[in-house]
C-alpha cells in the first residue's frame, strides 16, 4: 500500500459562486483545503472591500460545524477600482490580492478591465504595499487566434506590465502554455503561477474524444500536448513558483450542455486525487508537498498548515454528481470514474 502524508494543501484560485451552489461547494473545498483564494466574479462582482467582507461572511456561514477553513478574498478590478478602497481592504486583511480579468476574456468578466492604461495608478499603489495582482492571462482581440491567447497576453500585457511596475507581485493564473510556464521561471522573485488539474491530466484532443466533452471545456482552454508536458513539467519540478490551484468552476450541467455552453471544470470534490494521480505518472510524488502546501504560502507569505493528511493509492468510491437542490447539478471531474487515490478517513477531519 502507498500512502502519501503532507500538509494540508491550500487552493490558490477556486469559483465559490454564490447561493445554492455556494453552499453545496465551499465544504467540498474546505474539507479537502485549509485556506483558499477564491475569484470575485459573481454577477455583480465583488468590486469593493464591503462586498468582500460580506461575501466572506457567506462563505464562512456555508462551512459545516467544526470545519477549519479560512476563505482569503480577491478584488475584482475594474476600469473605476478606487485605489484608496482596495489598499484600505488589504491593510485590513479583508482581501489578499485582486484580480484582473480583461474585459470579455471569460465568464462574467463583462466589468473586467478594457485597458491596463485605466488602472495604472491602482497597480502603482498595489506594488507600494505589496498586494499580489492575479491575472487571467488572456488577451480578447478578435483576430487573435483562441489557442494562442496566453501567448499574446504574456507578449502585449503581461511583459510590459512588469517592466512599468518593476516591483509588483504578480500571479498568472491557471496557466495553460509553455509560454506561460517560461514567463514566471524568469520573474523568479515575483512571479508565480497557479496550474489545474485539467490542464495537467488532459490536452486539447480530450475536449473531442469521441464527441464534443462540454465538461472538459474551460478557459484558458486545453492546448496541445507539448504544452500539457510542459506543464507537467513545471507542477513536479519542485521550483517554488507553480502552485496549486484548482480553478474548480461550477456550472449547472445544462448550462454546460447547451448550445453555447459555460466555460469551466468543476474539479472541488476530487482535486487532490486528480493532482496526485499526475504527480505519481510523473513519478514525482516527493515533490508533491511543494506543489499543494509550500510553494502557495511562500508566495504569499504565508506560514505553511501544521496539520498533516494522508492519502493512500487505493481506488475509493465512484465519483458522483453534486445535485443542487431542484436547481440541476454539477458535473463533477472524473464523474463515472474510480481515481486512483483516495483520502485515508481521517485525512478530510483535520485537528483529528
Ligand atoms: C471560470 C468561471 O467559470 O468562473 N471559468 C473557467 O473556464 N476557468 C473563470 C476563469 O477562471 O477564467
Ligand atoms: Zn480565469
Ligand atoms: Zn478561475
Amino acid at each position: 500500500m502507498t500512502n502519501l502524508t503532507f500538509r494540508r494543501p491550500d487552493d490558490w484560485h477556486v469559483h465559490f459562486r454564490d447561493g445554492a451552489v455556494l453552499q453545496h461547494v465551499v465544504p467540498l473545498t474546505a474539507r479537502q483545503f485549509a485556506r483558499a483564494i477564491v475569484m470575485p466574479n459573481l454577477a455583480p462582482p465583488v468590486t469593493t472591500a464591503a462586498d468582500a467582507a460580506a461575501y466572506r461572511e457567506r462563505i464562512l456561514a456555508a462551512l459545516p460545524p467544526g470545519v477549519d477553513f479560512q476563505p482569503l478574498m480577491t478584488c475584482y478590478l475594474t476600469d473605476h477600482t478606487d485605489a484608496s478602497d482596495l489598499i484600505a481592504g488589504f491593510r485590513d486583511g479583508i482581501f489578499t490580492a485582486a484580480k484582473l480579468y480583461p474585459a470579455h476574456a471569460t465568464t462574467n468578466s463583462a466589468h473586467g478591465v478594457s485597458s491596463i492604461d485605466k488602472i495604472q495608478a491602482v497597480l502603482d499603489a498595489m506594488a507600494e504595499f505589496g498586494m499580489p495582482l492575479l491575472v487571467h492571462g488572456e488577451i480578447t482581440r478578435r483576430e487573435v487566434d483562441l489557442f494562442d491567447r496566453e501567448k499574446y497576453f504574456i507578449d502585449e500585457v503581461l511583459t510590459p506590465l512588469l517592466r512599468r511596475h518593476p516591483t509588483l507581485r504578480v500571479v498568472m493564473e491557471h496557466i495553460t502554455t509553455e509560454d506561460g510556464a517560461q514567463v514566471v521561471a524568469s520573474y523568479p522573485e515575483r512571479m508565480g503561477a497557479t496550474i489545474t488539474p485539467q490542464h495537467l491530466l488532459y490536452n486539447r484532443n480530450a475536449m473531442f474524444e469521441g464527441g464534443l466533452r462540454p465538461h472538459l471545456y474551460c478557459l484558458p482552454v486545453l492546448k496541445r500536448r507539448k504544452h500539457q508536458l510542459a506543464l507537467r513539467k513545471a507542477a513536479t519540478s519542485g521550483l517554488s513558483n507553480y502552485f496549486l490551484g484548482t480553478d474548480s468552476a461550477p456550472h449547472l450541467r445544462h448550462l454546460k450542455e447547451a448550445s453555447c455552453g459555460c466555460a469551466g471544470v468543476f474539479s472541488a470534490p476530487v482535486a487532490i486525487e486528480a493532482y496526485l494521480h499526475v504527480f505519481a505518472e510523473e513519478n514525482a510524488l516527493d515533490k508533491f508537498e511543494a506543489f499543494a502546501s509550500l510553494n502557495g504560502p511562500t508566495f504569499y507569505k504565508m506560514a505553511p498548515n501544521e496539520e498533516r493528511v494522508t492519502y493512500t493509492l487505493t481506488p475509493g468510491e465512484t465519483v458522483s454528481n453534486v445535485k443542487i437542490d431542484d436547481a440541476g447539478e454539477l458535473v463533477s471531474l472524473f464523474s463515472g470514474e474510480t481515481p486512483s487515490w483516495r483520502a485515508l478517513a481521517d485525512a478530510l477531519e483535520p485537528g483529528k
